[in-house]
């Protein structure tokens, strides 16, 4: 019979604490000095402002109607922070004290992600391509309906979860940096590319928490994350709608979008899974239980069944569907 891991998630959520203070100091930027949505768009009390902002919309008519409408539902993706932060308040096992390690982390983290949708908003409103009302109404309606992500309030599915949405948001931004560039809207690449990185910072700190767990519960850490993958990562604006519509209705055709630019598809998910399981080493982990030893096994196979998966799906190229949010 194997032994049973004795470690308990709270034990090891304490232990790590002082892993979460330092991540502030190693993942997150000085307030003073960061980056902020006004450093990256026209200042309104210049004077040549409405010149700035004429620029702006000459340069945001050449974007295609499939990036202007992934860059809104990442914008609405972004704007439902509120969601991910009331989550990550209330996980099982952290110590909930406001000053503890785990409330700071996820303060400062908020605090950072909170410029992400303002700034895209504000680009977004200025572009004139937009029907804000109709965008709006998706961000309330996301808010409104908020996501069921299959972690449950565990921490040990929630970083999984967490690192491999930064690592997809990070990816997905910086696709849309570069079509903003080719473009010719450098403005639009650099706001993206801002976002980007703040997203490969983040990623790099819930990484490096499961890197941590695994080193003292193992079996745990593993079964959280096959139980993961085998519910699939969905995104967490996978109930996104537009007025009068279901919920999750829109969020179809946004993903389509995404897959037909290519800012994000089925390879792109593996290839995150690749990244994680690179960067945990699930590979050599040895001395496992039977649970843990199945898990890692189930891991590893997964990215070569992924892709025999991808590769017999194809995108739909085509679609009429039109957004109530673009004008044009
Ligand atoms: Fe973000
Ligand atoms: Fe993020």
């Amino acid at each position: 019979m194997q032994k049973v891991s004795k470690i308990s998630r709270v034990e090891v959520l304490n232990y790590m604490e002082k892993d979460m203070l330092k991540a502030m100091d190693d993942y997150l930027k000085p307030i003073d000095t960061n980056w902020q949505p006004s450093d990256l768009l026209p200042k309104s009390e210049q004077e040549d402002f409405f010149d700035q902002v004429k620029e702006l919309q000459e340069k945001a008519k050449n974007l295609s109607y499939d990036l202007v409408a992934v860059l809104i539902g990442d914008t609405i993706t972004e704007e439902a922070l509120p969601t991910y932060e009331s989550w990550l308040l209330v996980l099982e096992h952290v110590n909930k004290d406001t000053n503890g390690g785990w409330s700071q982390w996820v303060r400062g983290w908020t605090a950072e992600e909170n410029r992400h949708g303002d700034a895209l908003n504000k680009y977004l409103y200025l572009s004139g391509r937009v029907n804000m009302r109709q965008m709006e109404i998706s961000t309330q309606y996301l808010l409104a309906d908020g996501f069921d992500i299959g972690t449950a309030f565990d921490p040990y599915r929630t970083f999984v979860y967490t690192s491999f949405q930064e690592l997809a948001t990070n990816l997905s931004h910086r696709r849309v940096a570069q079509f903003a560039k080719q473009s010719g809207d450098d403005l639009l690449a650099r706001l993206c590319g801002h976002v980007a990185a703040d997203e490969a910072r983040h990623a790099n700190a819930y990484e490096s928490f499961v890197s941590r767990i695994l080193e003292v519960d193992p079996n745990e850490m593993l079964v959280a994350f096959e139980d993961m993958m085998k519910k699939k990562i969905v995104m967490p604006a996978h109930f996104m709608r537009e007025a009068g519509m279901g919920k999750g209705e829109t969020y179809v055709h946004f993903s389509e979008a995404a897959q037909r630019l290519g800012v994000y598809t089925a390879f792109d998910y593996i290839d995150i899974l690749n990244s994680l399981i690179d960067e945990w080493k699930i590979d050599a982990l040895s001395g496992l239980n039977e649970s843990g030893e199945k898990a890692r096994d189930y891991i590893m196979a997964l990215p070569s069944r992924l892709l025999r998966l991808a590769e017999r799906m194809k995108p739909r190229v085509i679609s009429d569907y039109k957004f109530s949010w673009i004008y044009q």
